[in-house]
């Protein structure tokens, strides 16, 4: 009998675009990679109007027309957001179809109920587009790396925020221009403070640490902060450091077994790994206690790097049908997480005095800093890395020099 993979589109926007050019120039290729006969492409669901489109002829208003003909078995998701993308892949998977999203929100707030239903109807629910676009991040975690207990993780996981974090840095561009330009370019999501703000990073920080550590981490239990109080003036400060400022994604399983998760900006040094990681490319390193330390680099947003991923996870429909146990998490407690204010780290900090001993008062809070400069700085305005201690600490003896106002606070990170 032959074997195929028809597939079906939810969503015609970059990513599906990119997914329906690479199925229909690579059919032979994919076939043959697939272990399948034949691999094509059958239905493009997008309310938008497809009339004029390479996909016009394939174009379908209506989920129920692909869940209704038997002949569909992969359906990818590339619409985004939970709604209605959350019901239009539980009716796929509820017809035994099998499901592929890029959809990070939807994985990271609804994997349960997916995996749930995909586990019911012994159906494939796939993600690798979800995290770091066209990286192999999942896969690599999930099948390469399965003989190790995984640590750790911290990672670039956002290119729009690291464009516009590397044109501030290398152009001395401002911040609105750069993140036109990444919008332009088609990094950014359909609302850009997804990205500006740290929620898309979020949500590939909780699906990294529920396939790394197992349990379902939801992304309103991880500390999020983003991307848009960070200045030209804090850019030339962490300079004189010897640093950059990235918005880094990072979880760490404790010993009592408790996750630590976070997003935020970070200072790191220039000679750390992920310094040069530069414009749109991710990179993330992993912490296994066999493999020690493996990086991953590559284009984490786009049209083709994230259709790259999707279509690999199209293909595996056809190599290893059914419910893929390793692929999935379980449902976790919500007390599993650790309070990240307890962990030991450095604070850089920017702000302004307003009188003349103030460096004295914060050189006695802090016990010792190291005293950062810039060009054309105001008189009052003072920049420092304080020495390492728990963060909460730090913060106490931050809000005891009264006569400083902290305009920024960035935490230091060393374990890149
Ligand atoms: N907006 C996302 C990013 C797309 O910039 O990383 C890929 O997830």
């Amino acid at each position: 009998m032959k074997r195929e993979l028809k597939v079906a589109v939810m969503g015609y926007g970059t990513v599906g675009r990119g997914v329906c050019e690479i199925l229909c120039e690579k059919r032979e290729l994919l076939a043959a990679r697939s272990d399948v006969d034949e691999v094509s492409l059958q239905y493009v669901l997008d309310i938008k109007d497809l009339t004029g489109e390479p996909v016009e002829a394939l174009w379908v208003r209506s989920v129920d027309t692909i869940v209704s003909d038997p002949s569909v078995n992969v359906v990818v998701e590339t619409m985004g957001g939970t709604e209605p993308a959350f019901t239009f892949c539980m009716k796929c998977l509820n017809a035994g179809k099998n499901v592929i999203t890029s959809n990070k929100q939807l994985v990271a707030e609804k994997g349960e109920a997916l995996f749930q239903a995909a586990r019911a109807n012994n159906v494939s629910f796939r993600f690798g587009a979800a995290v770091c676009g066209g990286i192999p991040v999942l896969r690599t975690t999930v099948y390469g790396l399965a003989a190790n207990r995984m640590r750790s993780f911290c990672g670039i996981l956002n290119g729009t925020t690291n464009f516009i974090l590397s044109k501030m840095i290398n152009e001395n561009m401002s911040f609105a221009t750069a993140l036109k330009l990444a919008q332009e370019n088609g990094y950014a999501e359909a609302d850009p403070a997804a990205d500006v703000d740290g929620h898309d990073a979020c949500r590939k920080t909780a699906i990294l640490c529920a396939i790394m550590f197992g349990g379902h981490v939801y992304p309103d239990e991880i500390s999020t902060e983003g991307i848009s109080k960070i200045t030209l003036e804090d850019v030339a400060y962490v300079n004189d450091f010897g640093g950059k400022i990235k918005l880094l994604g990072r979880g760490k399983q404790l010993e009592d077994g408790s996750v630590c998760a976070m997003v935020s900006p970070a200072v790191i040094r220039n000679d750390s790994m992920l310094a040069n990681v530069e414009g749109v490319y991710n990179a993330v390193l992993l912490h296994g206690d066999k493999i020690g330390t493996v990086m991953l680099y590559g284009q984490g947003a786009g049209k083709d790097a994230t259709a790259s991923a999707v279509v690999a996870d199209i293909l595996d429909c056809g190599r290893k049908p059914g419910f893929d146990t390793a692929y999935s998490w379980e449902a976790a407690d919500k007390k599993r997480m650790a309070d990240p204010d307890e962990q030991t780290l450095r604070l850089y900090v920017r702000g302004f005095a307003n009188q003349e001993n103030t460096l004295s008062e914060l050189r006695e809070s802090f016990g010792s800093l190291t005293v950062l400069h810039r060009e054309n700085a105001p008189g009052n305005e003072i920049a420092f890395i304080t020495d390492e201690d728990k963060e909460k600490a730090l913060t106490e003896q931050l809000r005891q020099v009264k006569s400083f106002a902290a305009a920024s606070v960035i935490r230091l990170v060393s374990e890149t």
